[in-house]
């Protein structure tokens, strides 16, 4: 099974995100496994005026949230029906485009450059990271933010898979790996909202 098979598989297992969050919002951006709950987009930084790319967008609601408060975004998903449940549902919303593609063939065919690029349990997370962060590297400008998050550190470390591979890295070999391909990164886990839930780790880094 390919890549994209199995995150076809995936996609026709995943629910639709609750039309409302317990705010009342219909659009929220979301860095955890739980809803409602961790930091928001606050974590990107001053967004005015910034172009901003998502890897491995899904359903698009993180960055449909972005979108209504005015920001250029651009959402790009290894998986054919993601880019299509996205554009259906969020495709009316001006400054936003979803590409189907895989991050590393994106950053290296596009010329775009980008102000903000983030990843919510996504490519960085299923993508060998020296390549995928010095991709990264290469399409963000100077000053720019890279932020992601995914599930801490378990001690299997990497997970090897025939198609699909998960870089379980720690916080601190995380922040090595980005000072070691152009970033200054500060990696953290966000507790789970209740006592024994597993937490998330969020990395945020800036480019220099
Ligand atoms: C666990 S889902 C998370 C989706 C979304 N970020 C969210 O928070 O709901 C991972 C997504 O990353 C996409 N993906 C995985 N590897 C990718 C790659 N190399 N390039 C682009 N997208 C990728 C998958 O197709 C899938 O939609």
């Amino acid at each position: 099974m390919s890549a994209v098979e199995v995150w076809e598989r995936y996609a026709s297992n995943s629910r639709p995100r609750r039309a409302v969050n317990a705010a009342g919002a219909s659009t929220w951006l979301n860095w955890t496994q739980y809803p409602d709950h961790g930091p928001d987009e606050s974590v990107l930084g001053d967004l005015a005026g910034r172009r901003v790319l998502e890897l491995g967008s899904g359903s698009g609601a993180n960055l449909a949230h972005l979108a209504t408060l005015g920001v250029n975004c651009k959402g790009v998903d290894l998986a054919p029906s993601r880019t299509s449940t996205a554009v259906a549902e969020w495709g009316h919303l001006p400054g936003l485009e979803f590409i189907t593609t895989d991050a590393v063939t994106f950053l290296a065919e596009d010329n775009e450059a980008f102000d903000v690029v983030y990843s919510i349990f996504g490519a960085i997370w299923f993508t060998d990271p020296p390549i995928l962060l010095t991709a990264i590297r290469a399409k963000l400008r100077t000053g720019g933010v890279l932020a992601f998050s995914h599930l801490p550190a378990t001690e299997v470390g990497v997970v090897a898979g025939p198609a699909v591979s998960n870089w379980n890295y720690p916080a601190e070999k995380w922040e090595n790996m980005l000072a070691y391909t152009g970033f200054t990164a500060i990696a953290t886990v966000i507790a789970g909202p209740a006592d024994g839930e597993v937490g998330t780790l969020l990395v945020r880094a800036t480019a220099v």
